[in-house]
């Protein structure tokens, strides 16, 4: 339930992704938001007004000329009640008229009188791609961030009008995404924060190889959590089964050979590391080039392995070569002695700090329990969702006072 005591005002502009708001409101009634629905004229013409109060649960508001508030005054009210004004499709239209601070109708008319330090208006664009790239567009797109509007991306694809390219609002799961990052605190604004996620897989021949049960969950809950919290977020995953989070740059890796390359070309460029990764701790010494076959002897094949580098050992030992701009928080997967062996581990790889966890507890599940570990002691994250727990690990990640290189 992300959206816990939440009250959103979901406007509605005319447009065919009108029908994409029905699913939106549903979604964000299960995240546990309050929606009230308000419509221009035009979006009654794409799905009706019925739709939309039975899908929020409340009567929806559709003209300033609505009695039934006590002061007549629906603008006043609904903007006063409201923790942020979604209006999801915004046409080309209704945002020509926001940028313009005109009235006209109930909607853009409780967007003007919204308390603007208070409530933030965010605006899913939908259109044609013409319409979409045409420069009055982009110049009103720009005029409404700079007013303090957060204005989402588009999508890009078949349109409507059958025509293919951006401008298509986003999917309802990708909004919702974006509306519960809006409500957490900004404490890596800015940060560029590199993740290893996953574990990885080092090949015995083209068909078999090394690998463990760590599904990648933690680290990709973290790397939303990051995105949450305003980091630009670079993602370095083994071969996982999962979607990436929005916004995060997502770069797909196999080995710990490869996951250490790719994470060295980031590695610069970072301000923190997060290895989150279950890297394999061995790889074949002589990858076989064919499939291994059995002999007939009856006896296995002879594995040769080697030790794989420690990725984050290397990077956090690169980075205090040039003079430490990089902040290595490490994970240890136990399966008892926690904090011993954690605090070892910590020291081991020479980083600030560790998070440790019960492996068989962690692998494949959405809930986890963390300790997170640091020069001055151990701290208990107690059970919950990996999603909860990452949020609160950037938090206290972003208490470290973190330089940023530039
Ligand atoms: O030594 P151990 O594998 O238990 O250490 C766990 C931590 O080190 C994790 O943060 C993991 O991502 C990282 N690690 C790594 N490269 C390895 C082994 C572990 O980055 N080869």
């Amino acid at each position: 339930m992300h959206l816990q005591g939440k009250h959103i005002v979901l406007g509605l502009s005319g447009g065919i992704a009108c029908y994409k708001a029905a699913e939106l409101c549903r979604a964000m009634v299960k995240e546990g938001a309050t929606v009230q629905v308000v419509m221009t004229e035009a979006a009654a013409q794409f799905i009706t007004p019925v739709t939309m109060q039975a899908l929020s649960g409340r009567p929806v508001f559709d003209s300033q000329w609505d009695r039934r508030p006590d002061n007549n005054m629906a603008h006043i009210n609904l903007s006063r009640e409201a923790d942020a004004v979604l209006v999801a499709p915004a046409s080309a239209d209704f945002m020509a008229k926001l940028l313009h601070g005109r009235a006209d109708d109930l909607l853009s008319l409780l967007c003007l009188a919204r308390p603007i330090a208070t409530v933030p208006l965010l605006i899913a664009p939908a259109m044609n791609r013409e319409m979409w790239s045409h420069p009055a567009t982009q110049r009103n797109v720009a005029q409404l961030r700079a007013d303090g509007s957060f204005v989402l991306d588009v999508g890009a694809g078949d349109q409507a009008c059958g025509e293919q390219g951006d401008g298509r609002m986003l999917e309802p799961e990708e909004i919702l995404e974006d509306l519960i990052a809006h409500f957490q605190p900004k404490v890596l604004q800015g940060r560029r924060v590199l993740i290893t996620a996953g574990p990885t897989f080092e090949a015995m021949d083209p068909v078999r190889g090394i690998s463990n049960l760590s599904s990648g969950k933690m680290g990709f809950a973290i790397a939303r959590a990051a995105r949450e919290a305003g980091a630009q977020v670079t993602l370095v995953a083994g071969p996982v089964a999962l979607a990436s989070p929005r916004g995060v740059l997502r770069i797909d890796v196999r080995s710990a050979q490869d996951m250490l390359q790719a994470c060295q070309a980031q590695a610069d460029a970072s301000d923190i590391l997060i290895a989150t990764a279950a890297v394999a701790d061995w790889r074949s010494a002589d990858a076989a080039q064919h499939k291994i076959k059995k002999d007939g002897s009856g006896l296995p094949p002879e594995l040769h392995l080697v030790e794989n580098p420690d990725i984050l050992a290397t990077l956090a030992a690169s980075a205090r070569g040039r003079s430490g701009a990089l902040f290595c928080v490490g994970f240890a997967a136990e399966s008892q002695n926690l904090l011993e062996l954690a605090s070892a581990k910590r020291v081991r790889k020479d980083i600030p700090l560790i998070v440790g966890n019960i492996g068989p507890q962690t692998f494949g599940q959405d809930n986890n329990a963390l300790l997170l570990i640091d020069a001055q002691g151990a701290t208990e994250l107690p059970r919950n969702s990996k999603i909860a727990l990452a949020r609160q690990l950037i938090a206290r990640i972003a208490q470290y006072g973190i330089r940023t290189i530039s």
